[in-house]
């Protein structure tokens, strides 16, 4: 397909060049918000957050992917989170929309090319541990990369050793040390009831699981399941920067054929509104304590 399109090393340099030149933000720490995280245009979101904010579209941007989503033309939000440079995407590239997989992580890359150390990847997922309620954030301890058994990974094809190695490690992709903050501020916000931890799959999308599909999730192990950040993930790891990621659960997962409840789009974005202001806090709160550890 489009594999062989994949972007060179000097093209997202190109890509990079362009942006530093755009803002005079210096970003240290990158921020994905996912679906109610910001990705919309709602005020008080995340993204709606940031000061001194220098904005550039998508569209604006050399070898940036072409947005499909009508009404929802995403962004890169440079500025501050407190004293923190930061730059934010504002909404991002799915692999239902129907970009390969690398395409929708080519922003990671840039990123790293603009300096980001840390990512933040933020994403709205169904909740599959029944423990897990709708509203909790979940913090990412791992990752199970169902789409990667398949053999479709954002790495698939030739290396280029200047982003990262060959066959890269995964076995420490949620850094322990943010974790460990994450649970702190936590406490210092008095959102611990409403935190939680644990594993996150992605499924391609677009559709919602089967109720058979949920309950193998379950019995490997996995505690949310949406269709993004994995192989975000996967890409930041690779050219080594240091990762933290979460969920908001906005909804729990039909796993019983007895259940009239069924996931939607309107009730993830929902959730998000309900969050945000507690979203907004405790992100703000991780880009300040992770810029010093
Ligand atoms: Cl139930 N599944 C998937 N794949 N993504 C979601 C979700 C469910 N809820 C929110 N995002």
């Amino acid at each position: 397909g489009q594999e062989h399109k994949r972007y060179s090393y000097e093209t997202l340099v190109e890509t990079a060049n362009f942006l530093l030149s755009k803002t005079s933000v210096r970003p240290t720490i990158g921020v994905i918000c996912g679906s109610g995280m910001g990705s919309y245009w709602n005020e008080g979101s995340l993204a709606e957050t940031i000061t001194d904010a220098q904005c550039v579209p998508y569209e604006e941007i050399p070898n940036f992917p072409v947005s499909t989503v009508e009404g929802h033309h995403g962004r890169l939000v440079f500025g501050h989170l407190g004293d923190v440079p930061v730059v934010a995407m504002q909404g991002r590239f799915h692999y239902y929309e129907g970009y390969p997989l690398w395409k929708c992580c080519l922003p990671v890359r840039v990123m790293k090319l603009l300096g980001v150390q840390t990512l933040i990847a933020t994403n709205a997922a169904g909740g599959l541990n029944p423990n897990y309620k709708i509203g909790d954030i979940m913090i990412v301890k791992d990752h199970i990369n169902m789409m990667g058994f398949a053999g479709n990974n954002p790495l698939h094809g030739p290396n280029d050793e200047r982003f990262g190695p060959r066959f890269p490690p995964m076995n420490k992709a949620y850094r322990f040390e943010y974790r460990k903050i994450a649970k702190e501020v936590a406490k210092e916000l008095n959102i611990e009831n409403i935190v939680k931890e644990g594993v996150y799959t992605c499924l391609g999308g677009p559709n919602f699981e089967t109720v058979a599909e949920l309950n193998m999730l379950k019995m490997v192990g996995v505690d949310a399941v949406g269709m993004s950040t994995v192989h975000e993930v996967i890409t930041a790891r690779h050219c080594d920067m240091n990762v933290f990621a979460m969920s908001l659960i906005t909804n729990e997962c039909v796993t019983s054929y007895d259940l009239d409840a069924e996931a939607n789009h309107e009730e993830v974005l929902d959730v998000g509104r309900m969050r945000q202001d507690i979203l907004r806090k405790f992100v703000k709160q991780l880009a300040d304590r992770f810029a010093k550890a």
